[in-house]
């Protein structure tokens, strides 16, 4: 049986679990997508615990090059806030848990998910699109332990126990941090300053910090001038924008599972990325395009939070996406100083004129084509507006 590993408590205690409930020889694999976690120390955990077999599989790349580089071109932003980090991850990791079941002939693949959490979807809708014939385990939901009876029955099997950093819950990529949990879920009180780890509070910055994007076909390439990979470019931001205050989300989220939860995350190259992105998308896009992207792009959203990764639509639209970004290419240079602000913005593709705005020296229609302009744009309303005050 193969095990999607993380190294935290409950799918530690999952592997003796499951050798003992099922008789199991579980194989545990971790993927990193850029979690801040000891690979080697997560390895050695396993192995303690009982696994037979371990992987570790460095997917950041893939990670960056895929999901997170679609989710830039869509300005992912679930509800106009999550930028989707765990729903992103989630899909491929389950496809590298499968990739190593197949390899390895496993007729089971176990996680760590809950029955309250959006994370169960994802991860049972991916394995089910990609190894239909192979039976999922959840042992979260079927032993029925709490945290300290997890606790517990880690000390009686000698089950080693991972350091708890955080009395939160937390799930990290190269893309967000989530932070759940505790105080937190009490929607009326501010969170607390120990639950960030990526970011510090605004009026702790005492200098701005300004930064030049250069963006190719919708994704950044380059930071100041300096050409880097998606993966480096996010691990830049997050740490020199997170250092400038900028970077915190708080906010009430609906569920795929029926209810809302209060959910803050830390996401200072995501936020940044996007604000950048979008502000490029409108100096190239017709307003007709600008309006018809949101659209897409919200669909798009909803689609990869709702654990609908393989539904047919999201390939179709990454298509779209993708299609629509090959303009989406120029510098925009920001500001972060406890929030973001665009200082300027420019692309060989921009559909902008400065000579069509211009109100001291540029073009000018004459009155007559202003007038006539005006008289036919404003017709349709003006028609019915007449009608229904006839008195
Ligand atoms: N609410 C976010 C989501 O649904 C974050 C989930 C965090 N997951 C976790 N296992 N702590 O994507």
């Amino acid at each position: 049986m193969a095990l999607a590993y993380s190294g935290g408590l409950d799918t530690t205690v999952a592997i003796h679990w499951l050798k003992e409930k099922f008789n199991a020889e579980v194989i545990t694999v971790t993927v990193d997508v850029g979690q801040d976690d000891d690979f080697k120390d997560i390895e050695e955990r396993a192995y303690k615990a009982g696994a037979i077999r371990h992987y570790t599989i460095d997917a950041k790349r893939e990670f960056a090059e895929g999901p997170v580089a679609m989710a830039i071109m869509a300005n992912a932003l679930y509800e106009d806030k999550y930028p989707l980090g765990t729903a992103l991850a989630r899909p491929l990791i389950a496809e590298k848990v499968v990739e190593i079941a197949k390899r390895e002939g496993c007729d089971a693949i176990a996680h760590g998910s809950t029955s309250k959490g959006n994370d169960q979807v994802r991860f049972n809708e991916a394995l089910m699109a990609l190894a239909p014939d192979i039976m999922i385990i959840e042992p979260a939901k079927i032993w029925g332990m709490n945290r300290a009876e997890e606790i517990e029955y880690a000390r009686k099997h000698g089950i080693p126990i991972p350091n708890i950093h955080s009395r939160f819950s937390i799930d990290d990529n190269l893309w967000s941090r989530s932070i759940e949990g505790h105080e937190i879920d009490d929607p009326s009180v501010e969170v607390p300053e120990d639950a960030f780890k990526w970011t510090v509070p605004p009026e702790k910055v005492d200098k701005p910090l300004t930064l030049e994007i250069e963006f190719s076909e919708g994704l950044p390439v380059a930071i100041n001038g300096e050409k880097m990979d998606l993966a480096g470019l996010v691990s830049l931001l997050n740490r020199v924008v997170g250092m400038h205050g900028f970077g915190r989300i708080d906010h009430i989220e609906n569920r795929v599972v029926g209810f809302k939860s209060r959910e803050v995350y830390e996401a200072p190259a995501a936020l940044t990325i996007i604000e950048a992105h979008k502000d490029l998308e409108k100096l190239v896009y017709t307003p007709l395009e600008y309006r018809f992207k949101k659209i897409v792009d919200q669909v798009w959203t909803d689609l990869v939070y709702n654990g609908l990764w393989h539904e047919p639509l999201r390939e179709e639209l990454d298509g779209l996406i993708r299609t629509m970004n090959r303009w989406v290419s120029g510098i925009v240079k920001v500001k972060v100083f406890g929030g973001l602000t665009i200082l300027g913005r420019e692309s060989p593709y921009a559909s902008y004129s400065k000579d069509l705005v211009d109100y001291v020296s540029g073009w000018y229609p004459s009155e007559e084509e202003a007038r006539g302009f005006i008289k036919m744009h404003v017709l349709h309303s003006l028609m019915a507006y007449r009608a229904r005050h006839r008195a």
